[in-house]
């Protein structure tokens, strides 16, 4: 079995991980059961381009426990654990591509031995196996009979293939599903965020002016965390729906041209290209800490930062100093890759369990629909939505109401009124 990892003998220790995190993620354990005896996965090959993290490895063994030929490489250079990708490739036995700090030649080659298993369904985070695919390898797309999109910057991707008429198969979009982005987007990036800029800076968030750069459902979890631990939040919005959240949810919102020159911390969350750039660095204060938490390395304008400073250094794990010409410092997070992965363990196993169970269920489902979809972004059937909901409640044994037959009727009618 063909592999590249950092360092096998760390396998031990990733299994551990793995072990930990799986106790976290009894939904996706227990559709792991199902496959295991049905083996609905029977015949598949599935090309996996994730975060290599535990939780990841914990989805890894359900599709092969359903019979699917898996493999799997890094969707960000940063956020490979190296103990988890050993773990995946010498115990789990999983073909895994994935080093940490791996550069741009080599996390394209990895995409490449992903694909070299002639997929018949995708798993992307990002988009960029399907991109891969669509660019380079278009003769693997007859072969493939779906694709599953975990993260919303991927979705945007889609859609806008699809837009265009350039999508070659269908593909789900596992970020919509209100399983996934509610919990996930909101909990998991809101506290992953706040934790990887913790170890990363052992700074206090009380009383820091605190930047939030995008108030979409990662925005809103950060913000509200932020919140929590004593920050004075600013948010920054080009939306004016969501500018107006904000300021309801009781934020103060202005243009990041104003922030930038009070912000003590700042971190975008926007999904788009040059949220902060020289103009802004120029304004902030001296100490001034800037994180990124969107998908790509490119709502931070580094290449500018870089050109402005007189000399930057590693001056703490992941943190770069930039020094400028008058003497201020900018302290640069995690080479602005996402910093809840890169400095951080990404989101906790308790959210991938749903987001992850809507993969599993979502793979099975391109499988059961051979033929009958469209070269389309579809959202996750509400059937599966709602299974998810409802296993990972009976998992924290709380039981709901149910509507009556009158409740149902009476929601179903128009005739009733005053
Ligand atoms: N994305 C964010 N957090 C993650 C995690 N823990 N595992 C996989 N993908 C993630």
């Amino acid at each position: 079995m063909d592999y590249d990892v950092k360092d096998p003998k760390l396998a031990s220790i990733g299994q551990k991980k793995v072990e930990w995190s799986a106790i976290n993620m009894p939904v996706l354990k227990r559709i792991q059961g199902y496959f295991a005896k049905e083996k609905p996965l029977s015949g598949a090959k599935v090309a996996c381009c994730l975060h290599v993290t535990a939780e990841t490895a914990n989805l890894m063994r359900t599709l092969k426990d359903g019979g699917a030929e898996v493999a799997l490489c890094a969707s960000n250079p940063l956020s490979t654990q190296d103990d988890v990708a050993a773990a995946l490739a010498i115990i789990y036995e999983i073909p895994t591509f994935a080093v940490k700090g791996e550069d741009n030649k080599n996390y394209y080659k990895h995409i490449d031995s992903v694909l070299s298993i002639e997929p018949t369904v995708t798993m992307d985070d990002g988009a960029d196996l399907i991109s891969t695919i669509h660019k380079r390898k278009r003769e693997l797309a007859s072969n493939v009979l779906g694709g599953c999109e975990e993260t919303t910057t991927g979705v945007i991707r889609l859609r806008s293939m699809d837009k265009k008429g350039d999508l070659l198969f269908p593909v789900i979009a596992i970020n919509d599903a209100e399983t996934k982005h509610l919990f996930d987007n909101r909990y998991g990036t809101g506290q992953s965020t706040i934790d990887g800029i913790l170890r990363a800076t052992n700074h206090l968030i009380a009383g820091s002016k605190f930047v939030v750069c995008g108030y979409g459902w990662c925005g809103k979890g950060t913000a509200m965390r932020a919140k929590g631990m004593g920050a004075q939040v600013i948010v920054t919005e080009v939306n004016p729906q969501k500018a107006l959240e904000a300021i309801m949810d009781g934020f103060q919102v202005m243009p990041i041209a104003e922030a930038a020159k009070i912000g003590d911390i700042f971190v975008t969350l926007t999904g788009c290209t040059k949220v902060i750039t020289t103009e802004e660095f120029k304004a902030m204060k001296d100490g001034a800490v800037i994180a990124n938490s969107g998908h790509f390395d490119v709502e931070l304008d580094l290449e500018g930062l870089q050109k402005m400073a007189k000399e930057a250094r590693r001056l703490r794990g992941v943190v770069t100093e930039f020094s400028m010409k008058d003497g201020k410092r900018i302290f640069l997070l995690a080479d602005g890759r996402l910093v809840n992965l890169s400095a951080a363990e990404g989101h906790p196993a308790m959210v991938m369990d749903m987001s992850f169970a809507n993969q599993a269920l979502c793979t099975r489902f391109l499988l059961q629909q051979e033929g009958k979809l469209e070269n389309k972004v579809y959202k996750v059937p509400k059937t599966i939505d709602e299974t998810v909901a409802r296993m990972k409640l009976e998992s924290m044994n709380v039981t709901i109401d149910t509507l009556t037959k009158e409740q149902e009727a009476y929601l179903s009618s128009w005739e009733l009124g005053t």
